[in-house]
């Protein structure tokens, strides 16, 4: 995450760009992947039209298929037609780009595959002057280890002065955590941490990145964001999509593996952190990881799993995740999961998070809602104030990026009546919508080698560690009761309870935030 402060909007347009990536190779593994059609270079073709990469620029596409250049050049373009949205594609960025890529089919667990890349990164240094090398694993995580053995075996990830090698990992990082200390004990043996970048793709998104700005460059929040100030804190990812054909992956996969340790604990740990001493890259993710080390292990009550029915989502008839292909008719798999956590600090001591994730929900959102302490209520009691509505912070991560903060107000009238009001910003009121996939911001940074938005082995293993105990109970106790929400619900009844039994009740889960404060349901 490179930092620029621009004081004005009449500097950013002065302000030179920044170019700062140097020369390179990208070696993409899973170049026919959907992930590298889809998201990988859409991204680069966004970096094209920034201006944001060097002359010196080649890719090398990797994958098991038999396919010359020009084919997969024709494949990424079509796919780049089909997601294109208004405008058609940049002829003069899209071929600047095309005339830069190079396929090489190849097997990525037979070592041959690996001295024939070395020979094309050779030629490309020599021809192209690409010194550095970033390796893009796009691939099934089973491949994971062994593409980086070979590598290693191959010399490809030996640095020296000027030329630097770096190496991209997808998720997921291992499926619990004995799995992901064995992958990063494996890929420690081959490269240093300086030269991984693990990805979460949460990290890429604006509004996740603007939490840390708005927490630590706005002196009005700081003071308040503790224990002695937040009743509580929510963090929802709803979905409406369901398992969009990844049945077989999702079966092993489940809700809480799928988003917890990953996506939603780097929501939580941005919210929770301590501030950094910089936004250097180990300052970032030291702070980070020390949160998800304080989450005290979940107890079985304090978890919630569900499994959708069929029902209606946004008008539509869908089927229950059972009758998914590649699913189980019997399947036992989660695709809900509601949570409460505590943190063991000096912050937070106290504090319930109560985090939920699922697919087939009434709407889609990502947002956290931080729930202040109401203020005292002596001062109404004579008047017809039944109730003071609380204050809540709202971020809202996906769709209508922004934030409110609901306040108490006087009605107009001669009576004391109070009611909730919003001061709202949406990010569309602001600013210019920027052509996006949300990985556009993480490629660039592997590029200028700034590792503050991935995750270090400690801070993967600590996320592992926080669920471990729950992962195995409920591998031990098998759910009876699925599927136990409809499709185009808010998810299981029993959610409600967690947060009833504490006198609190969930958000109300909607897509577009109405211009109003927000409330949550009377419980
Ligand atoms: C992925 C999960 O990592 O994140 C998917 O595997 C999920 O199941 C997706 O749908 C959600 O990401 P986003 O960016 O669409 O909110």
């Amino acid at each position: 995450m490179c930092t620029v402060i621009t004081p004005s909007s009449e500097g950013a347009e002065t302000a030179p760009k920044a170019l700062r990536v140097q020369s390179t190779t990208l070696a993409i593994f899973g170049a026919g992947g959907d992930l590298t059609k889809r998201l990988v270079v859409p991204a680069l073709y966004h970096l094209v039209q920034a201006g944001r990469l060097p002359e010196q620029f080649t890719v090398i596409g990797v994958d098991q298929h038999n396919q010359t250049t020009e084919q997969w050049r024709q494949s990424l373009t079509e796919m780049l037609q089909a997601f294109t949205l208004t405008d058609g594609i940049d002829a003069r960025a899209w071929s600047w780009l095309t005339e830069r890529m190079h396929y090489m089919a190849g097997d990525f667990t037979q070592f041959e595959t690996f001295s024939h890349l070395e020979e094309l990164l050779t030629e490309q240094r020599q021809q192209n002057k690409t010194t550095n090398v970033l390796f893009y694993l796009a691939v099934g995580e089973r491949f994971f280890g062994p593409i980086i053995e070979h590598l290693g075996r191959a010399g490809l990830t030996q640095q020296s002065v000027g030329a630097w090698r770096r190496v991209v990992i997808e998720k997921p990082f291992g499926h619990d955590l004995s799995s992901a200390e064995a992958l990063n004990a494996q890929i420690l043996r081959v490269l240093s941490e300086d030269q991984i970048y693990r990805i979460d793709h949460f990290l890429g998104k604006e509004t996740v990145q603007n939490i840390l700005v708005l927490r630590f460059a706005n002196g009005i929040f700081e003071p308040l964001w503790n224990r002695d100030h937040i009743d509580h804190i929510q963090i929802t990812a709803a979905e409406t999509i369901g398992v969009e054909g990844r049945g077989g992956f999702y079966e092993r996969t489940g809700a809480i593996r799928d988003m917890v340790p990953n996506h939603l604990f780097q929501l939580l740990a941005m919210i929770g952190m301590e501030p950094p001493i910089s936004f250097d890259a180990d300052a970032v993710r030291g702070k980070k990881t020390e949160l998800l080390q304080a989450i005290h292990p979940i107890s079985p009550e304090n978890a919630i799993r569900g499994q959708y029915d069929r029902g209606v989502v946004l008008g539509q008839k869908v089927q229950g995740y059972r009758h998914e292909p590649n699913v189980a008719l019997d399947s036992r798999t989660e695709t809900y999961v509601a949570l409460k956590l505590g943190i063991d600090n000096w912050r937070w001591a106290g504090v319930p998070f109560y985090l939920r994730t699922g697919k087939r929900l009434s709407a889609r959102t990502t947002e956290i809602a931080i729930q202040f302490r109401q203020a005292p209520y002596a001062l109404f009691r004579d008047t017809p104030v039944e109730r003071l509505p609380p204050n809540i912070l709202t971020l809202r991560i996906q769709p209508d990026e922004g934030l409110s903060v609901s306040l108490s107000a006087k009605r107009p009238g001669s009576e004391i009546e109070i009611d909730g009001v919003a001061l709202d910003f949406s990010y569309r009121d602001y600013f210019e919508p920027v052509a996006t996939v949300g990985y556009e911001t993480l490629i660039y940074d592997c590029l200028i080698g700034d590792a503050t938005l991935f995750q270090r082995a400690d801070t993967v293993e600590a996320a592992w560690r926080a669920v471990q105990n729950l992962l195995d109970f409920w591998a031990r106790n098998r759910p009876d009761d699925f599927p136990n929400y409809a499709a185009g619900s808010a998810g299981p009844d029993v959610a409600d309870r967690l947060l009833a039994r504490d006198g609190r009740a969930w958000m109300a889960i909607r897509a577009e935030h109405p211009h109003k404060a927000l409330r949550p349901a009377t419980p």
